[in-house]
C-alpha cells in the first residue's frame, strides 16, 4: 500500500493513519463562518470481505423491516447515543454548505435528523430527502422545520435523479445497509454537478474483538481505507476523511462507531462515473425464503442491540475515569 502524507492527530478523536490537516470554512444561513480541522487521506487499499462477516441486516429487505420498527423510537434512541447534534454539525462541516442556494440531496435521510442540519445552511426548497423506508420518511414529513423540503422514497443505489443535478450530496448513517456500497457512491458521483461535492457519513470498523463480532454480524462497518477506495474508484478527487464521534468516547474507536467518519470528494468533470459495475447485488423483487429471512433478521437485530449498550458503557466510563485519562 502506497501512502503519501503527513501525520497529525484530529482533536479529541485519536488517529489511525496517514493524513494532512486542512482548514474548511463553513457559513450558516445567518452568514457566520466557522473553521474546522479535517483529515486528508491519500491511501487507497482493497480489503477482502471474509465469510466471517455475514452482516445480517446489510440487505434492503432486512433494512426495510428493521426501520419498520426502529422508526418508532429512532429519534429518541439512536441520536442521543450515537449521532448527537454537535456530531452532526461537525460531520457536515466538510460538506461546505456555504451557499443557501445550493441544491442538496440527503440520501438515506430517514427521519430527517441530518436534513435538519442541512437546512441550517441551505433553503428548504433546495433540499431533497430520499429514503427507502416509508416509515422513516413519514417521521420526517411530520417535522415543521423540514416544511418545503422535497421528501421521497428511493434507493441509494439507483437514484431517481438526472446526472449532474446537485451541488451537494449528503448521506449519513445509511451506507451500512447498502448491499453494494461502491454502487451507492458511484451514484453519488453521477448526481453531483461538476465542481460539486459528496459527503458521506458512516460507521467505522471496530478493532476490539467482541465489538467486531457484533458489528460484523449486524451490518457493514467499513474501514477508513475502504471509504477512501470507494470514493476514489467512483472518480472523486480531493478525497478527505474526518473522524467524528460522541464527546464522551474521548476519541476511543476500538468499539467502532455507528457514526465514525465524514468522507468527502469533489467531482471535477460532468457526466457519469468512469467506474463500470455489473447488475445490482440485491434484487428486491426476488422472492425470499421466509425462514432464512426471519433467521437473518432476528440474529441481526439481536446483534444490533449490543450497540445500544456500547454508548451507555462508554458514557459510564467517561463519568468514572478522571478527566484527561484514557478510557
Ligand atoms: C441510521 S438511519 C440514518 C437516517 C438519517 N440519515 C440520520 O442522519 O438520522 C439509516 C437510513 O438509511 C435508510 N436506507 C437503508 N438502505 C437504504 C437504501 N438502499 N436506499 C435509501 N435509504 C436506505 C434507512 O431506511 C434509514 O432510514
Amino acid at each position: 500500500m502506497a501512502c503519501s502524507s503527513t501525520y497529525r492527530v484530529p482533536s479529541g478523536l485519536g488517529f489511525l493513519g496517514p493524513s494532512k490537516i486542512g482548514q474548511n470554512p463553513l457559513r450558516n444561513k445567518g452568514g457566520v463562518w466557522s473553521r474546522a480541522k479535517y483529515v486528508v487521506s491519500t491511501c487507497a487499499v482493497s480489503s477482502a470481505r471474509p465469510a466471517s462477516q455475514p452482516r445480517f441486516i446489510q440487505h434492503k429487505k432486512e433494512a426495510f423491516w428493521f426501520y419498520r420498527f426502529l422508526s418508532v423510537v429512532y429519534d429518541h434512541v439512536i441520536n442521543p447515543g450515537h449521532w448527537t447534534e454537535d456530531m452532526r454539525d461537525d460531520a457536515l462541516e466538510p460538506a461546505e454548505l456555504y451557499n443557501n442556494e445550493f441544491k442538496v440531496v440527503d440520501v438515506g435521510g430517514g427521519t430527517g435528523f441530518t436534513t435538519l442540519g442541512i437546512v441550517k445552511h441551505v433553503d428548504n426548497d433546495n433540499v431533497t430527502l430520499l429514503d427507502q423506508s416509508p416509515h422513516q420518511i413519514e417521521k420526517a414529513r411530520q417535522k415543521e422545520a423540514l416544511k418545503g423540503v422535497s421528501i421521497m422514497e428511493g434507493d441509494a443505489e439507483d437514484l431517481p435523479f438526472s446526472t449532474d443535478t446537485f451541488d451537494r450530496y449528503v448521506s449519513a448513517g445509511s451506507i451500512e445497509y447498502w448491499p453494494d456500497p461502491q454502487r451507492g457512491i458511484k451514484e453519488a458521483y453521477r448526481v453531483v454537478k461538476p465542481g460539486g461535492l459528496a459527503c458521506l457519513i458512516g460507521p467505522v470498523h471496530p478493532t476490539f474483538w467482541l465489538s467486531r463480532f457484533f458489528a460484523d454480524m449486524w451490518m457493514l462497518f467499513p474501514s477508513e481505507e475502504e471509504y477512501i477506495e470507494w470514493f476514489t474508484k467512483a472518480g472523486f478527487e480531493d478525497v478527505k476523511l474526518k473522524r467524528i464521534g460522541p464527546k464522551w468516547y474521548r476519541g476511543v474507536r476500538r468499539h467502532g462507531l455507528i457514526m465514525g467518519c465524514s468522507v468527502t470528494g469533489v467531482k471535477r468533470a460532468s457526466g457519469d462515473s468512469p467506474l463500470q459495475l455489473g447488475p445490482k447485488a440485491e434484487d428486491v423483487e426476488e422472492p425470499v425464503n421466509l425462514l432464512a429471512f426471519l433467521f437473518r433478521f432476528a440474529i441481526g437485530t439481536i446483534c444490533a442491540s449490543y450497540y445500544v449498550l456500547v454508548p451507555i458503557y462508554m458514557w459510564i466510563k467517561d463519568q468514572v475515569v478522571p478527566k484527561g485519562q484514557p478510557i
